[in-house]
């Protein structure tokens, strides 16, 4: 059961990441470009949005079924599961929800544009941190790989 939710968490995190970098690549052009904002940015963004809390109620049933909140943080392993990876995968969530209820409440497209690009923008950079930190911290895990 553990094992299963892992995979499909390992697995989504390419349906967060591709989500992510579209919206982020839309929004940059549509800022730098005066574009407006469309009927189907609004939907990616929500998609986008969507996909992270799919990720962050995965992530809280492994967090609590493996019992990580319990696990000695003194070594790297420990340390990161108990700590670094929720914390800054919560952060990165935190940041696309609050993105896109704020391009909600822009007047006008350039804004909206904008506030995804920055959001979306800085959340995207952490989780590709947080992942980079995971395979400094765990043995055996590699950007791209699922242990
Ligand atoms: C966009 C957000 C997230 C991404 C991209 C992500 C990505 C990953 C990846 C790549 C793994 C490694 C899986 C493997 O070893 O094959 C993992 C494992 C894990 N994640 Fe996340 N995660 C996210 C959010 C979260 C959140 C918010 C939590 C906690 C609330 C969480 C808790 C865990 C736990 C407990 C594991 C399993 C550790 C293990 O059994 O080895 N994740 N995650």
């Amino acid at each position: 059961m553990y094992d299963i939710l892992k995979n499909t968490h390992s697995g989504w995190r390419y349906v967060v990441f591709i989500l992510l970098i579209i919206a982020v690549v839309k929004a940059l052009i549509g800022w730098m470009g005066n574009k407006t904002y469309t009927e189907g940015d609004k939907k990616l963004n929500l998609l986008t949005f969507v996909s992270a809390h799919i990720q962050l109620l995965m992530g809280l049933a492994l967090y609590f079924l493996g019992n990580w909140y319990k696990v000695d943080s003194s070594n790297a392993i420990g340390r990161y599961w108990k700590m670094e990876h929720i914390s800054m995968m919560i952060i990165a969530i935190i940041l696309i929800t609050v993105g896109n209820a704020k391009s909600k409440k822009a007047v006008d497209g350039v804004a909206k544009h904008r506030t995804i690009a920055l959001f979306f923008g800085i959340a995207l950079i952490i989780i590709i941190v947080a992942i980079l930190l995971m395979t400094k911290s765990i043995p055996g895990t590699t950007f791209f790989g699922m242990s």
